[in-house]
């Protein structure tokens, strides 16, 4: 992608443009962000999504009552007959993670990879009757929301006080101020930053045949690691990466060096058995320095940290054998693959790999394109073509075949 280029999708501004002005920082409205824009998927497709159970979905119902409104939120799957009518107003229903499922979905999610890919999170549609929405709130991560069908109504604010509704099964501010309104029609779009005060409501739309328009939004959201919890992830994985070293190491018969434990032949005779010995704190602090001996460790461990694949996530592993000679195919990433890559390591759905030279731009190449054509990834060395063949085994990737019209490959 050429991030200097004006975009129609940023309403003219180019990504570096956007990335500067916008990004983390103030919301951006886009009329028109996809002309002729049409729905990638219709309510039933939807609506089959909600009832797998290897997909995330919530359905929210508003009851407006003389104390103002009412929130009921469930969480599926969800069978068709477990969703309200569609005759019923003020219900909503959010499928999370569209873009592991739906090729087109996953393309459409393609364009927003000006943004480095450890910060995108996934696509979330939502389908709601008129009047529905999931109430005022706020998210902590960035989102772009695209209306996809029909019209939602959004207000926006960037009030300081973001006091959650106690006892409500979802989060709802206590008192929401909107400062900016504008109704999203099909194919416009709004950036909003973290903690940016928002609420959409769906509108009922008819077509200009008078036909009923859904109401369809697709949240293009992001992720931002917290550092709690990303130093719990961390840690863990250097504490695996020394057991690796040190079970190596035992089998290793000649070295004799067994699992360092504590020791303590110099512990005197104590009056406080309660205090922690001092010894103990520096081996504890000497073991965490360990961890973080081998310079390339952490960005090892953040790698695999940042690559590893969401929880309900599974690979369907291959049908036919991997011909990694001839095949004249392209290769392409699997939708839900996670693949990045640093100087010195390529990471994929969790694991790492040291890469250097030919073949570590060839890995670059296929995590930053998703794709690579024939003549591409035949020159592989073949330490690297018996990697992508295991990939390929478990489902990470497939070969297909360049589509004429968009240039990317489509899988078969
Ligand atoms: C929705 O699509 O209804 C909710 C999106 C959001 O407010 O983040
Ligand atoms: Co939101």
């Amino acid at each position: 992608m050429d991030v200097h280029h004006a975009l129609p999708l940023l309403a003219g501004l180019s990504p570096v443009q956007f990335m500067r002005r916008h990004w983390q920082k103030k919301p951006l409205l886009v009329r028109g962000a996809i002309a002729g824009f049409k729905p990638l998927l219709s309510r039933a497709e939807l609506f089959r999504l909600a009832a797998s159970e290897a997909v995330e979905s919530r359905l929210i119902v508003k009851n407006a009552n003389r104390e103002g409104d009412a929130w009921r939120m469930k969480s599926g799957p969800f069978a068709l007959r477990g969703l309200p009518p569609i005759s019923k107003p003020g219900w909503t229903l959010l499928v999370q993670g569209v873009d592991g499922h739906h090729a087109d979905v996953h393309q459409l999610l393609q364009q927003f990879r000006f943004v480095p890919d450890a910060r995108l999170d996934d696509v979330m549609i939502s389908f709601a009757t008129p009047d529905g929405g999931v109430g005022p709130h706020f998210d902590s991560y960035d989102v772009f929301l695209f209306q996809a069908s029909g019209r939602r109504r959004w207000k926006i604010s960037q009030q300081k006080d973001l006091t959650l509704q106690a006892g409500v099964p979802l989060k709802i501010l206590q008192t929401f101020e909107p400062e900016q309104e504008f109704v999203l029609e099909a194919g416009d779009m709004l950036y909003l930053p973290p903690r940016y005060a928002h609420d959409g409501v769906a509108e009922a739309c008819l077509d200009s045949l008078g036909k009923a328009q859904d109401c369809m939004t697709y949240s293009i959201g992001f992720k931002a690691p917290v550092q709690s919890e990303l130093t719990a992830e961390l840690l863990h994985k250097l504490a695996e990466f020394v057991e690796d070293k040190d079970q190596d190491q035992d089998a290793d018969v000649s070295s004799g060096s067994p699992k360092k434990m504590y020791r303590d032949p110099g512990q005197a005779a104590t009056p406080h058995p309660a205090e922690l010995p001092a010894a103990l704190i520096t081996f504890a602090s000497d073991a965490v320095r360990h961890a973080l001996q081998d310079p390339l460790a952490l960005a090892c461990a953040l790698g695999e940290v940042m690559t590893a694949p969401k929880a309900q996530v599974w690979f369907e592993q291959a049908g036919a054998d991997w011909d990694g000679s001839a095949s004249g195919l392209s290769l392409m990433l699997d939708a839900k693959t996670r693949m990045m890559y640093d100087a010195d390591h390529v990471f994929i759905n969790g694991e790492s790999y040291r890469a250097k030279g030919r073949d570590a731009r060839l890995m670059h190449l296929l995590a930053d394109q998703r794709a690579l054509p024939a003549s591409v990834w035949a020159k592989a060395s073949s330490g690297a073509l018996a990697l992508l063949g295991d990939w390929y085994a478990e489902g990470w990737l497939h070969l297909g075949v360049e589509s004429s019209c968009d240039n990317q490959p489509s899988k078969h």
